[in-house]
């Protein structure tokens, strides 16, 4: 890369000349060479080596490696990057290859400088994207592009959960790559269930989303024999349906499925759907305690089945809601009843993110 060699002393007149004319080279701080002298990074802008503006200060090409960029923030141009330092993103989310980041009112002027430096350190980004927040009844992504690699700013991408390919796309249908560990134990805990009963499993997740906690259940040979999946997201389901066939083409030994797109609370208007299900995904955080007593009807009789369910609760009533759902489920019939509630994460200073896992057999 070429430098302009300065001596120490003229290094902050020369670097407002190089600087105000567009011919610093971005994310490249300034050198000093081996004889003292200072080396200012210039652009492919800068005017030739001869050229008068240069008033005869020599030039020199030093080899300049890109791992000096430790972080996207090293590619940014120094200066700025003290103004906006206190304002930068600290934490961004991964979605397949969209970054997802939220930015301070203070810094969204500069987004594209963010973007592009985000873009350069993380060769596995596409798409810079600015989080502007859940929205709607299905809480989907509101994302704003911001910068793309090669101009293709779709939002549709892909994930890799349980070794499959998830289609998602944040701005249609909720998806929380946080959750996979959620997902994983949902796996985990179907083949105790297999197990337990010796026998292929009926599965049921009313609230799937675009089908992630089913990428391990339907890949497994022998695991599940029936899914019942839905979302009341037609947008949910349009990815639904994809990504479902493409895990049922894993397997030697595919479910049978049925994918409606419809509210969770609808599936026991069905006669054929009540009675059939061994294992229960409750994944509606913000309503799962008032949906729950409409999917009971689903739950097999006389033999043992499994409920996962995912809540956001006032942290003082974790008690209360162990005690309601134990009460509900025993009015329904439940006995060897081993109810669990367990906190995953933290959701605001009074609300907890928890877990309800439910063992029971249904008379
Ligand atoms: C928290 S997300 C869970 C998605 C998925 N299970 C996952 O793990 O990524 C809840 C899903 O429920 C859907 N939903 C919201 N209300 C619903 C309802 N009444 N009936 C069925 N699905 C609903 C939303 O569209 C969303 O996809």
């Amino acid at each position: 890369m070429r430098h302009l060699i300065v001596p120490s002393v003229d290094t902050q007149h020369w670097f407002e000349i190089v600087k105000s004319n567009g011919w610093a080279q971005e994310g490249y701080g300034i050198l000093t060479t081996d004889d003292g002298l200072k080396a200012i990074p210039l652009n492919g802008s800068a005017p030739a080596d001869n050229h008068s503006v240069w008033q005869n200060t020599a030039h020199r090409i030093i080899l300049r490696s890109k791992e000096i960029a430790k972080h996207w923030t090293d590619l940014i141009d120094q200066k700025l990057l003290l103004e906006i330092k206190e304002f930068l993103p600290r934490s961004h989310e991964l979605i397949g290859d969209i970054l997802v980041v939220k930015l301070e009112d203070e810094i969204f002027a500069h987004r594209e400088i963010i973007a592009d430096a985000m873009l350069e350190k993380l060769p596995n980004v596409r798409l810079v994207c600015a989080d502007k927040g859940v929205t709607g009844k299905f809480r989907v992504r509101d994302l704003l592009p911001i910068k793309s690699r090669q101009g293709d700013s779709a939002t549709l991408t892909k994930v890799k959960e349980h070794g499959q390919v998830i289609l998602i796309d944040p701005t249609k249908s909720y998806f929380s790559a946080r959750l996979s560990t959620e997902r994983q134990g949902s796996y985990t805990a179907a083949k105790q269930l297999f197990n337990r009963l010796g026998r292929a499993i009926t599965v049921c997740d009313p609230y799937a989303g675009v089908g992630p906690a089913m990428a391990g259940l339907l890949t497994k040979t022998g695991l599940v024999d029936k899914a019942l999946i839905g979302d009341l997201n037609p947008s949910a389901v349009e990815l639904l349906q994809q990504n479902i066939a493409n895990f049922l083409s894993k397997n030697t030994q595919p479910a049978e499925v049925e994918i409606l797109c419809q509210d969770g609370r609808k599936w026991r208007e069905r006669a054929e759907f009540n009675h059939k299900v061994d294992l229960l995904l409750v994944n509606l955080p913000h309503q799962m305690l008032t949906h729950i007593s409409d999917l009971l009807p689903l739950m097999r009789r006389h033999s043992p089945s499994l409920i996962r369910g995912w809540a956001i609760v006032e942290k003082t009533e974790m008690q209360n809601i162990n005690d309601q759902l134990t009460k509900l489920f025993a009015d329904n019939g439940a006995i060897n009843h081993n109810l669990t509630c367990s906190e995953v994460k933290g959701f605001s200073s009074s609300k907890s993110f928890v877990r309800v896992e439910s063992w029971q057999e249904f008379q």
